[in-house]
């Protein structure tokens, strides 16, 4: 563990947050809030056990997808990992259902393929999953307090944040602790065999099939997601199937 990685066990920003005001059965039995750490899915991935739940104020390498930076403004966001010791076939679907569900549903967040949590069109939400052995860290990203100038130039017209969408401050926990009884639920689901309900779910609200899109190189039509998350486009040449990049709708 880095040196500045400290556990804090309850932060002026996190209030009464203890592991007891939870009644969740797996996620978040244990919680570890830090004021600064490198990346919470490195801690999720070299000391979690099952369900433990690691957070962070600051992140010096916040890590995105497609091994790009996340960028983790200071005490703005939810920047948080969830360990697993064992992969789960549709954890991405439960995540980012989980997600939308936490946020306030009056800004009408929607799903983007593979997992971004969007609000007005812009980026409000990333989730990274990352494997190591069977440990598995679920790491999830939360724009909550940010005004436009906490967000570095080249991502303010595409990103946006709770504050910015509702004009008012959120008190982190409240998210978080919706956030975790949302994934809990689901997790749950999960272990007991529901996974082709959530693929369902999280499928239709992707809406991603029908519609034409352009990720890299590859420009089609959308013909289903398959149960992993590939997509798979119709270019009208060939079908292909697209697991990792960024979509741009082109209808
Ligand atoms: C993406 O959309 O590119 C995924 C972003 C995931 C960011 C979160 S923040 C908490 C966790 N720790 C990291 O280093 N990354 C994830």
């Amino acid at each position: 563990m880095p040196p500045d990685a400290v556990p804090v066990t309850a932060g002026p920003l996190w209030g009464d947050l203890h592991p007891g005001t939870l009644s969740t059965a797996i996620v978040g039995r244990r919680i570890r809030v830090y004021d600064l750490v490198e990346s919470t899915n490195t801690l999720a991935l070299d000391h979690g056990r099952h369900g433990d739940v690691y957070v962070a104020d600051r992140q010096s390498a916040g890590r995105g997808r497609l091994g790009r930076t996340w960028h983790s403004a200071p005490g703005k966001g939810l920047w948080l990992s969830v360990a697993f010791e064992t992969p789960m076939e549709g954890l991405v679907f439960a995540a980012a259902l989980a997600v939308r569900d936490a946020v306030p549903s009056d800004i009408a967040p929607s799903l983007k393929w593979p997992n971004d949590v969007l609000a007005n069109g812009k980026k409000l939400s990333g989730i990274l999953i990352e494997q190591q052995g069977d440990r598995v860290a679920l790491g999830i990203g939360i724009n909550v307090n940010h005004e436009s100038e906490d967000f570095p130039v080249d991502l303010r017209q595409k990103a946006t944040s709770l504050r910015l969408e509702t004009r008012r401050v959120w008190p982190r926990r409240e998210v978080f602790q919706s956030l975790l009884i949302g994934l809990d639920e689901r997790v749950i689901l999960l272990q007991q065999g529901g996974f082709e309900a959530l693929h369902a779910e999280w499928a239709a609200a992707c809406a991603v099939a029908g519609r034409e899109i352009q990720c890299g190189p590859t420009r089609g039509v959308v013909q289903r997601i398959d149960t992993d998350g590939a997509l798979q486009v119709d270019t009208g040449h060939e079908r292909v199937r697209i697991t990792a990049g960024d979509v741009v709708y082109l209808d």
